[in-house]
C-alpha cells in the first residue's frame, strides 16, 4: 500500500510540468531584420580585389582576397545558403551568436549574461585621400542595439590594405569585449602553407613552414611587452602549394600593428577552407566598454601577390618606407654603439677615445649605452639604477653636454640609451613610487633581469614616462638619437590604478605606451628612435610609426643573423633593420667569424659597429674604413631599394639578397656562404632578380682587390645576371662578397 502511494505521488509530480507547459504560452519574439540591397563592395588596390557580397538578408561575405577582378559584381548570382548549419561561412566579421560556430572576430558578453550578437548591414561609405581609398561598413546587431564599422584602407600603388574594426555599444548598460578582433580573412584554397616566426632571445625570427591540417592553429602572444622575442603577429600564406617560392604562387601575407599581446588563428574547416582572425589577445582582457564609448581595434595589414614570398615582402615594404615606418625610405646614419664595448664600465675617456676611433673609421654617430645615470643606485651593473635617470658623475663628472659637444665637434651625431618603462628595486623611483610597480595583490613581484616594469596603464606613469624621455633629451642641446630598451615580460599582472578593472590592463598599457610615443612625436618629430626591447622584442608596424629602426637581436654574431635577417626580410624593410659589427669570439655565441663576413651581414642593414675599437689592430681598422666607405655609396639601396632574396640560408649553404632601385638602374647584391660545400670551385649561381632584362650592368665587387667573381668590372645584360651568370666563388665557410650594379 505505501508502495502504491509514492508510485502515486511520483506520477504526479512527473505529469505536472508537462500539464503546466500546455497551459503556458509561448512569448518568445524575434526582431525582424531589416532586407537589404544585395550588392558587392569591391576594395582594390593596384592588382588585387577584396570582395564582400552583402546579402539580402544582411550578412557580409568575404567572397574572394587575391588578383583583381575586372566584373567583382559577377558575385551578385551568388546566393545565401539558407542551409549553412555550420553558419555564416565566410562571415566577414564573425561574431559569436547566432549560426556562427567558428573562431570568432568578435565576442561580446552583455550585461544580461547572454552571448550573442549577429551583425548585418546598414550601409557603408566610401572616401579617398592622398590617394588611399577607404571604405568604411557599417554593422548592427538589431537585439542588443550593437554597432560595428569596418573600416578597409586600400594602398594602391603598394597593394596593402590596412583593416580595422570600431566597436560602439549604444545601450545604457556595459559590455564586455571577451574578443575583438581587427580582421578576418575567409580564404578558399586546396593548400595552405603557413610561413611564420618563433624564437627567443638571441635567437628570435627562426623560420617555420607549416601545412595547415583541419582545425585551428594559434599563433599568440602573452608576453604583455616585448610582445615579439617570441613569435611575431605576422605570417605568409602558401595557396595552392606545400613548397614555399620566393618568386612564383600566390601569398598572401598579414601582419598586425599592435605592440602588446596578440592573437592570430588560423581554422580550416571541414569545408577545406581557411578562416584567418588577427586582433588583440583575448587572453585575460574581457574589455569593459561602457554606455556610448567606441573601442577601437590596431590595424590588421593585409597584401597579395601572385609573384610568391619575394612579392609579398616587397608590397609590405614599400607600404612600410612610405606610411608604416617613422621617416622610412630615409638613410639613418652609420654608428659606434658602447655596449658590447664597455658594457657598464666606462668613463668620459674612454667614451672619447671611442668617439676618436668611430670618426677615424668613418661612422657618422655614437651611441652611448646603458650604464651612465643613477648615483645613489649607481647603474654598474643590471642590479640597480634603473628609474633613477640623472647622470652618474662618478663616471661622467663633466656630463652628457660635454660628450655631444664633443661628438658634434667629431662630425658625429649623438645618441644615449634609455629603458624608461623599467624601474630596479633598488633606485629611488621604486621607493617614491612603488604604487607604480605593475604588481598584484599579495602576491610576489617577480623579477626579469633584476627590474620590474612601471603600469603604463596609469595616466601618471605615462606623464613620468614622457618626462624621462623629455629629461634625457635635455641633458644636451642636440640628441640626436635615442635607443628604447625595454627588457622583460608581465608576470603576475596586475594595475593598482586600474583597481576592479584589471581586464583593461594589457590593452591599456600598450595604449598608454602608444600615448607616450605620441607625445614624444609632436614634441621632438626630428629625434631618431631605435625600438630595441632587447632585441627582436618589439618588432611591429605598432611601434614603427613612432620608431626610425628597431634592434633586430641582441645576437649579433653574422651566421647567427644570416637566419635572423633573413626571416626578418619577409615582412620588415631593410630600412629599419639595425646590425652590427661586433668583437670575436661573439659575446652571445662564441663563434669566431671574419670581420669581412661580419661586416658583409652588417651592410645588408642599418650598419653599425659594437665593439671596442681600441681593440682592433691598423689593418682591421682599414678594412672596416673601406667597408664603410663603400656602404655610404650603395647605402640608399638599402633603405629605399627593393628587395630580392636570392637564396636562402635556411635551405642551403648560401644566403644571397639584392636591393635595387626602382627605377632598375643600380642594385647591390649579398652573397654569403653560411655552410661549408665541398668542390664549389664552379662558383655558386644565384639568379639575380629585379633587373631591366634588356639592360647592360657594370659588375662591381667592393672591399677587396682580388674579386672572387671571374665577371668583377665587366658588364653583362639583366638577362644574363638573371639566368645564372653570375656565379661567385664562395668556397669557404664565412666567404662573402658584396657587388654593386649600375646600369651603363
Ligand atoms: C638590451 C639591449 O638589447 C642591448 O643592446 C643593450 O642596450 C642592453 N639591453 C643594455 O642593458
Amino acid at each position: 500500500m505505501k508502495r502504491l502511494l509514492l508510485e502515486f505521488f511520483a506520477m504526479a509530480l512527473m505529469l505536472l510540468p508537462l500539464e503546466a507547459r500546455k497551459t503556458q504560452k509561448f512569448t518568445h519574439q524575434t526582431i525582424a531584420i531589416p532586407r537589404v540591397q544585395k550588392q558587392v563592395l569591391s576594395i582594390e588596390t593596384a592588382h588585387t580585389s577584396l570582395v564582400i557580397l552583402v546579402h539580402e538578408n544582411g550578412t557580409l561575405q568575404t567572397v574572394h582576397y587575391g588578383a583583381k577582378l575586372a566584373h567583382p559584381e559577377e558575385y551578385l548570382a551568388l546566393n545565401a545558403s539558407s542551409e549553412d548549419y555550420n553558419g555564416d561561412r565566410g562571415a566577414t566579421y564573425p561574431a559569436t551568436g547566432g549560426r556562427y560556430i567558428g573562431e570568432p572576430a568578435l565576442h561580446v558578453k552583455y550585461a544580461d549574461g547572454t552571448h550573442n550578437t549577429e551583425l548585418y548591414y546598414t550601409g557603408h561609405e566610401n572616401s579617398e585621400k592622398d590617394g588611399v581609398q577607404t571604405t568604411t561598413i557599417r554593422l548592427r546587431d538589431y537585439v542588443t542595439g550593437l554597432r560595428v564599422r569596418l573600416i578597409y584602407e586600400a594602398y594602391g600603388q603598394q597593394d596593402v590594405i590596412a583593416a580595422h574594426a570600431e566597436i560602439l555599444n549604444p545601450s545604457k548598460q556595459p559590455v564586455q569585449l571577451i574578443q575583438a578582433a581587427s580582421s578576418a580573412l575567409y580564404i578558399d584554397a586546396d593548400e595552405y602553407l603557413l610561413t611564420h616566426l618563433h624564437g627567443s632571445w638571441a635567437a628570435e625570427m627562426q623560420l617555420d613552414h607549416e601545412l595547415l591540417g583541419h582545425d585551428v592553429k594559434l599563433i599568440e602572444s602573452r608576453r604583455g611587452v616585448q610582445a615579439t622575442q617570441g613569435n611575431n603577429p605576422s605570417f605568409m600564406l602558401s595557396l595552392n602549394t606545400r613548397e614555399f617560392s620566393e618568386t612564383s604562387g600566390e601569398v598572401i601575407a598579414g601582419s598586425l600593428a599592435w605592440s602588446g599581446n596578440y592573437r592570430l588563428s588560423f581554422e580550416k574547416d571541414d569545408a577545406h577552407r581557411l578562416n584567418v582572425v588577427a586582433g588583440i589577445s583575448p587572453h585575460a582582457s574581457a574589455y569593459p566598454l561602457g554606455p556610448e564609448e567606441v573601442f577601437v581595434t590596431p590595424d590588421m595589414l593585409w597584401t597579395w601577390s601572385n609573384a610568391g614570398a619575394g612579392g609579398a615582402s616587397r608590397n609590405l615594404h614599400r607600404w612600410a618606407r612610405k606610411y608604416g615606418v617613422y621617416g622610412g625610405g630615409t638613410v639613418n646614419p652609420t654608428l659606434l654603439n658602447s655596449w658590447e664595448g664597455a658594457y657598464f664600465t666606462f668613463t668620459t675617456e674612454t667614451l672619447l677615445r671611442m668617439m676618436d676611433d668611430a670618426a677615424g673609421m668613418g661612422l657618422e654617430m655614437f651611441v652611448l649605452d646603458d650604464g651612465w645615470f643613477g648615483n645613489e643606485y649607481p647603474r654598474n651593473n643590471d642590479d640597480a639604477g634603473l628609474g633613477d635617470w640623472e647622470v652618474n658623475v662618478k663616471k661622467l663628472p663633466e656630463g652628457i653636454d660635454y660628450l655631444a659637444q664633443y661628438a658634434h665637434e667629431k662630425g658625429l651625431k649623438f645618441g644615449i640609451w634609455i629603458e624608461p618603462e623599467m624601474v630596479n628595486p633598488q633606485s629611488n623611483l621604486a621607493h617614491a613610487h612603488p604604487e607604480w610597480v605593475i604588481q598584484s595583490p599579495g602576491r610576489e613581484i617577480y623579477q626579469g633581469r633584476n627590474q620590474w616594469i612601471l603600469d603604463l596603464s596609469n595616466p601618471a606613469v605615462q606623464d613620468f614616462v614622457f618626462g624621462i624621455f623629455d629629461r634625457t633629451m635635455s641633458l644636451a642641446p642636440n640628441i640626436d638619437y635615442i635607443k628604447w630598451d625595454c627588457n622583460r615580460v608581465v608576470q603576475s599582472f596586475g594595475s593598482p590604478y586600474l583597481g576592479e578593472a584589471q581586464d583593461k590592463f594589457y590593452v591599456d598599457y600598450c595604449q598608454g605606451l602608444y600615448k607616450v610615443m605620441r607625445r614624444i612625436r609632436e614634441k621632438y618629430p626630428k629625434v631618431m628612435i631605435q625600438c630595441c626591447s632587447s632585441g627582436g622584442g618589439r618588432i611591429d608596424y605598432g611601434s614603427l610609426p613612432y620608431c626610425n629602426e628597431v634592434w633586430t637581436s641582441d645576437n649579433t654574431d653574422a651566421l647567427a643573423r644570416a637566419y635572423i635577417q633573413y626571416s626578418m626580410s619577409l615582412f620588415y624593410p631593410a630600412c629599419v633593420m639595425a646590425s652590427h659589427v661586433s668583437a670575436v669570439p661573439n659575446h652571445q655565441t662564441g663563434n669566431v667569424t671574419p670581420l669581412k663576413f661580419r661586416f658583409d651581414m652588417a651592410c645588408a642593414g642599418r650598419l653599425g659597429m659594437e665593439l671596442q675599437p681600441r681593440n682592433l689592430s691598423a689593418e682591421e681598422k682599414a678594412l672596416a674604413h673601406r667597408c664603410i666607405t663603400s656602404y655610404k655609396q650603395y647605402r640608399d639601396l638599402v633603405f629605399t631599394g627593393d628587395l630580392y632574396r636570392l637564396a636562402s640560408p635556411y635551405d642551403g649553404s648560401y644566403f644571397g639578397l639584392m636591393y635595387v632601385s626602382e627605377d632598375q638602374s643600380r642594385a647591390v647584391v649579398y652573397t654569403w656562404c653560411t655552410h661549408f660545400e665541398p668542390r664549389t670551385v664552379g662558383g655558386k649561381a644565384f639568379r639575380l632578380q629585379g633587373l631591366d632584362p634588356a639592360r647592360q650592368y657594370k659588375v662591381v665587387e667592393q672591399n677587396v682587390d682580388q674579386s672572387c667573381w671571374w665577371g668583377n668590372g665587366l658588364s653583362f645584360s639583366g638577362d644574363f645576371l638573371m639566368a645564372g651568370g653570375f656565379n661567385p666563388i664562395l668556397p669557404r665557410l664565412y666567404s662573402s662578397a658584396i657587388f654593386v650594379l649600375e646600369a651603363q
